[in-house]
């Protein structure tokens, strides 16, 4: 694991870059039993609860990077900053650490976390450091009709897919900044 010099930064200041790259895909990566592991993330709200500034991201049950957020309740938000390569997003968001492991087969860099035991990912620079300070599973009975036939048609039959039920987890920002 690299040290690299960190640059603090405005959460505030950098929110619209933030939340526009976010609709293209983030990784988030979780750290868990001596696996690191990022999945992209296209769900996700930045603001305020609680006091605490706050990134919230939507975790299917199924999702490895699930299991390793509840046995250690951290994560780093990694997004991209400038140009980088897709493959990133696309191979984190759809092959399972379960399977393979991600950075190494993308080559990514991992920088030691600076608040949290999570890595920073160098190829995309703009992190965030969370820790967990609450989560729920999401009520899918009290979502309209028409979002639970889209997001959950197959909810009752399985566990397994991508029809699966969203833990939401609340990660208080404890340390943002960007590497290099
Ligand atoms: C652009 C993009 C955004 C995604 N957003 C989410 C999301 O917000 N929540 C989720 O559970 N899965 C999302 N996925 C799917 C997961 O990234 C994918 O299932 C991943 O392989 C899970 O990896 P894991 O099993 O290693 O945790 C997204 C996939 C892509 C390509």
């Amino acid at each position: 694991m690299y040290t690299m010099q960190k640059t603090p930064i405005d959460i505030i200041e950098k929110a619209s870059d933030i939340l526009r790259a976010l609709r293209h895909g983030v990784l988030i990566t979780a750290k868990a039993g001596g696996r690191v592991n990022s999945m992209a993330v296209e769900w996700g709200t930045l603001g305020f609860n609680w006091g605490r500034p706050v990134f919230v991201c939507y975790v299917r049950e199924s999702r490895f990077t699930r299991e390793l957020l509840d046995s250690n309740p951290e994560f780093t938000v990694n997004v991209p900053v400038g140009a980088f390569d897709r493959r990133i997003i696309a191979v984190c968001g759809s092959k399972s650490g379960r399977d393979i492991d991600k950075a190494s087969a993308l080559g990514l860099t991992l920088v030691e976390g600076e608040k949290v035991s999570v890595p920073a990912i160098v190829q995309l620079p703009l992190t965030i450091e969370c820790r967990v300070i609450y989560r729920q599973t999401e009520d899918n009975a009290l979502l309209p009709a028409n979002l639970r036939a889209s997001f959950y048609p197959a909810i009752e039959r399985s566990h397994d897919t991508d029809q699966d039920n969203h833990i939401i987890y609340f990660g208080e920002i404890v340390a943002s900044y960007l590497l290099g």
